[in-house]
């Protein structure tokens, strides 16, 4: 397990903004205010992280150039813009049974908001309504704990909002734009390239926390998807033919979701309603809801300002708050 923390991400950022330069371990002790041996002891842990740190004597230390293959917490962190206080503490696992269940015991017990758990595969990923979710290495299975502020009545935005994040962050270090399928899985021409479980502690009047769950498929060649998830899901590297750097995409989507999560506790909910209209396939398309009450068929026609989805029938509309979606195939 590696674990990113405040001193090793500004030590990090610091080595970062001057690369191939010596820095002595005075200035660095100065602008961390930590003390030398305190500095000692973050290098080697970076170190242990992947991350290559060149130590000369007297003279100070310096980060070497070329590209940080490693994945690896402090780096992360490191690349998270400094606006976003989220990200500082990140848990990098190389297997767990589910983050989401490791990310809840610590919600449990307190963990601050922006608190992040990362593996790079899981025994026993879990998605929503309890289905399984397919873990390999390659892929990005993380959960992040927030804290956030706004009513128990908003949950379902919350899961609005995660897709949007997503979504941006993709787009950020991908360049590709991903359909969102309500409520919140991220499609490539109809096939499944990542879901996102947000679940919650609360009261009548307060969230505790909420744990957003998201499992996305990165570099899983196609040689790797099991036969009976290639005709639905896809991953970044079939799609770009390439691996994409996991570290930037943690880095984005913990960004991105502080960003969304922000402006929900700010209250414009219109806004992010519309935002996510905009980019949700399912409008406008002839679904099957299965829900607790059955298999119906109807028009989706739109997203309520709660984040529900709106389905027209001949008689009748009604709104779903949780369901599962399945889209009816396009006619062109
Ligand atoms: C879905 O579409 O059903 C949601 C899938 C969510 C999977 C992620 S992977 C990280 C986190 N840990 C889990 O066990 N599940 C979520």
């Amino acid at each position: 397990m590696l674990k990113s923390n405040f001193t090793k991400k500004h030590l990090l950022k610091l080595l970062m903004e001057n690369p191939d330069e010596l820095i002595s371990s005075k200035e660095l002790a100065l602008q961390t205010r930590i003390s030398r041996q305190a500095i000692w002891k973050a290098v080697e842990s970076l170190r242990s992280e992947g991350i290559n740190i060149e130590a000369i004597p007297q003279k100070g230390y310096r980060l070497c150039s070329g590209k940080v293959e490693s994945f690896s917490p402090s780096l992360i962190s490191a690349n998270i813009p400094e606006v976003c206080p989220w990200g500082v503490d990140i848990t990098l696992l190389n297997t767990v049974g589910s983050t989401q269940a490791y990310a809840k015991d610590f919600a449990r017990k307190d963990c601050p908001d922006g608190t992040v758990f990362i593996s790079t595969m899981q025994e026993t990923g879990r998605g929503r309504r309890d289905r399984k979710w397919f873990s390999p290495p390659g892929g990005l299975y993380m959960s992040i704990v927030t804290r956030p502020r706004i009513a128990p009545s908003s949950l379902q935005l919350i899961s609005l909002a995660s897709a949007l994040a997503l979504r941006q962050a993709l787009l950020e270090t991908t360049s590709l734009s991903f359909d969102l399928k309500w409520p919140n899985d991220l499609l490539w021409k109809e096939k499944k390239l990542a879901g996102i479980l947000s679940e919650a502690s609360m009261e009548p009047d307060r969230i505790h926390f909420a744990v957003i769950g998201m499992g996305i498929n990165v570099n899983i060649p196609e040689s790797s998807m099991p036969s009976h998830l290639l005709s639905r899901s896809v991953s970044l590297q079939m799609i770009l033919g390439r691996e994409v750097d996991l570290t930037l995409l943690a880095s984005q989507i913990i960004y991105s979701l502080f960003t969304e999560i922000s402006l929900l506790e700010s209250d414009d909910h219109e806004q992010l309603v519309r935002k996510y209209a905009s980019c949700c396939t399912t409008l406008d398309r002839e679904v099957e809801i299965h829900s607790d009450e059955g298999i119906e068929k109807g028009l989706a026609i739109d997203i309520s300002s709660r984040g529900e989805l709106v389905v027209k029938f001949p008689d009748m509309l009604k709104t779903y708050a949780a369901a599962d979606v399945i889209h009816a195939p396009l006619c062109y």
